[in-house]
């Protein structure tokens, strides 16, 4: 077969061909990770991923399918077709990257510390807290259960379901840490937390946050790759730097 008929054939397969035939994007999304994707008051699901998710659709000229799913089985349900696409605040982690492609960074967060009130001036890093007398708790699966391992050998760690669960562990008093994306403890800070937590915000981590696509589709890698450059760069628009705006500057 020819290189042409090659072309022809991996953009049948591709997911973008799929997604214009069927008219609609599929977004696999965990709400509850602010602001990326969370619920309003009215259960509606918002935040910066689910306006890209919006905005990606409508320049494919299709419609948009919000699919809420459990971190434990997010990639499962990529690889398996469940949906087109991960936008779900995703660490690009090299073990995840082994099962499924990138595209490239939207934004870089890093994992921070929130802690409770009383442990001001006595704890100033992760050091001073790895220690058997304090409790560290964090959410099952993600990349602050990961860095929670590897920093905290001494003090116990506790996973919750939820990020909601693993904070509210802290303002109760049952935890005396949480360690978690920096974006998230932000805006806890901001509401809940504001004058009950103290948060050690310098990142123990280096994490660009990506989507995320099945392997073997270099066609939707690149329109992925070519749409996030046009939302981030073109500061005529200004849509990236209005998202941020919205969402990531209190
Ligand atoms: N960035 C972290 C990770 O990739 C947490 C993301 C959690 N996202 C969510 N929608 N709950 O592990």
């Amino acid at each position: 077969s020819s290189v042409f008929a090659d072309d022809i054939n991996l953009w049948k397969k591709s997911t973008l061909n799929k997604i214009l035939e069927r008219g609609e994007l599929q977004v696999c999304m965990e709400p509850g990770y602010m602001p990326f994707e969370m619920k309003d008051k009215k259960g509606r699901i918002i935040g910066y991923d689910v306006d890209f998710a919006k905005k990606m659709a409508k320049d494919m000229g299709v419609k948009l399918k919000l699919l809420p799913t459990a971190w434990d089985g997010i990639i499962a349900a990529l690889v398996t077709g469940k949906c087109d696409i991960i936008m779900s605040g995703m660490t690009i982690t090299q073990q995840r990257n082994l099962k499924i492609n990138f595209a490239d960074p939207y934004v870089v967060v890093g994992q921070t510390i929130m802690m409770k009130k009383e442990l001001e001036g006595k704890i100033k890093s992760a050091k001073d807290l790895d220690k058997p007398e304090y409790t560290v708790v964090t959410k099952l699966g993600v990349t602050g259960e990961v860095a929670t391992r590897k920093f905290f050998k001494n003090a116990k760690i506790i996973t919750f379901e939820t990020e909601a669960d693993a904070a509210s562990e802290v303002l109760n008093g049952k935890a005396d840490a949480m360690v978690y994306d920096q974006p998230y403890n932000v805006l806890f800070m901001s509401d809940k937390g504001k004058g009950k937590l103290i948060h050690l915000d310098k990142p123990l981590t280096y994490e660009p946050l990506a989507w995320a696509v099945r392997k073997g589709d270099p066609d939707f890698l690149n329109w992925l790759n070519n749409f996030l450059r046009q939302m981030q760069e073109d500061k005529v628009v200004g849509f990236s730097d209005e998202l941020y705006k919205k969402w990531l500057v209190d």
